[in-house]
């Protein structure tokens, strides 16, 4: 018996989500309140110089977080964020990002 083409299609589209994996957003609890939290606040509210991530989504912190880890400027104060992006990881980056965003409103 041959399998029906939808069954081929809709294992074959399991297969594929599996293989992306999900944002550890605990693992990006951690890593805010060790690196980010004392500039950026507890709950991401910001300070003085230091921007709200507040509100933000998920696609607009990894962005900024690429840019500074490749060293770029964006504001006037990058000179202060840039060495704190430098180590991140792409994974650190995805779970700092579904952290900050699914939390911080
Ligand atoms: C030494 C203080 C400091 C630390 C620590 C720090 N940041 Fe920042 N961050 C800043 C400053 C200052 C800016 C604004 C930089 C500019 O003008 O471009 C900024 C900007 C940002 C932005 C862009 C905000 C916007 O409105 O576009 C994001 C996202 C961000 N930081 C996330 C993080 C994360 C995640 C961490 C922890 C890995 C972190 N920051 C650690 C000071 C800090």
């Amino acid at each position: 018996m041959k399998t029906p083409l939808f069954i081929v299609i809709a294992t074959a589209l399991t297969m594929g989500s599996a293989i992306v994996q999900a944002a550890d957003t605990s693992a990006g609890k951690t890593k805010y309140a060790d690196s980010c939290a004392q500039c950026h606040g507890p709950t991401g509210k910001g300070m003085a110089s230091f921007p709200s991530l507040a509100g933000r989504d998920a696609d607009y912190i990894t962005s900024r977080l690429e840019t500074y880890r490749a060293g770029e400027k964006v504001g006037s104060n990058s000179a202060l964020m840039i060495p704190n992006a430098a180590d991140l990881s792409d994974d650190d980056i995805a779970n700092l990002a579904a952290y900050i965003s699914e939390n911080f409103q």
